[in-house]
């Protein structure tokens, strides 16, 4: 079947589903269902809310220049989020939503079928690595299930602290470097990076 189609249908089935958790606008994602690398960040925030389009606020501005800055269109990858409206006052999303919304994000990754999965965040990363930390994963490449997953900071992160703003743009630079390696080493690939469970950051921040 279509990938559009069946996308199609999947955000009639959110839009359908009374009972999901949060009233606000359905915020399903855009870009190109054919894309290489589909980026996943948390839950929309306001502007989103109000323009149902994911990452256009100022953490948006941020992640749109940087795929630009690497010659690529915003149209040819994928936005979306793991939760689909906006928690009010901007919290975080709470356990409870990312559990209700998270069978329809795994239908929607099914379908783009992408070659790099980009979580942005500590949310979003620990959807696919629940062990990993933010601050010590970011900028590496993963292997999980079937999927290869590059974590990076949330580009609101970015903004706040000129530090992490180094690492999200070093790393974001690092995207296609990444691709070329998924390309060439492909299928050989088992695990890129074990994630060692039981080393804990020194200072653990919360770094979204
Ligand atoms: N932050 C997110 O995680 N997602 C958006 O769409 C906007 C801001």
């Amino acid at each position: 079947m279509d990938k559009i189609f069946e996308l199609e249908k999947l955000k009639q089935e959110i839009a359908n589903d009374e009972n999901l958790p949060l009233k606000t606008n359905l915020v399903f994602g855009e870009g190109n269902p054919d894309c290489e690398v589909l980026f996943i960040g948390e839950a929309p925030g306001a502007v989103e809310d109000q323009l149902v389009r994911p990452f256009v606020g100022r953490s948006g501005q941020l992640l749109r220049q940087c795929i630009r800055n690497l010659g690529w269109k915003e149209e040819d990858v994928y936005i979306t989020n793991i939760v689909k409206r906006r928690p009010p006052e901007n919290r975080d999303p709470l356990p409870e939503e990312i559990e209700a919304y998270k069978p329809y994000l795994t239908r929607q990754i099914e379908i783009i079928n992408p070659k790099v999965i980009v979580p942005l965040g500590r949310f979003s990363m620990n959807y696919f690595l629940p062990h990993a930390k933010i601050t010590r994963d970011q900028g590496k490449l993963f292997k999980e299930d079937d999927w290869f997953i590059a974590p990076m900071f949330h580009p609101a992160a970015a903004l706040r602290a000129p530090n992490v703003m180094n690492e999200f743009q070093k790393n974001f630079k690092n995207l296609p470097a990444m691709l070329k390696k998924i390309e060439i080493e492909g299928e050989k690939i088992e695990k890129v990076e074990e994630i060692k469970k039981t080393e804990e950051p020194k200072q653990s921040l919360k770094l979204f």
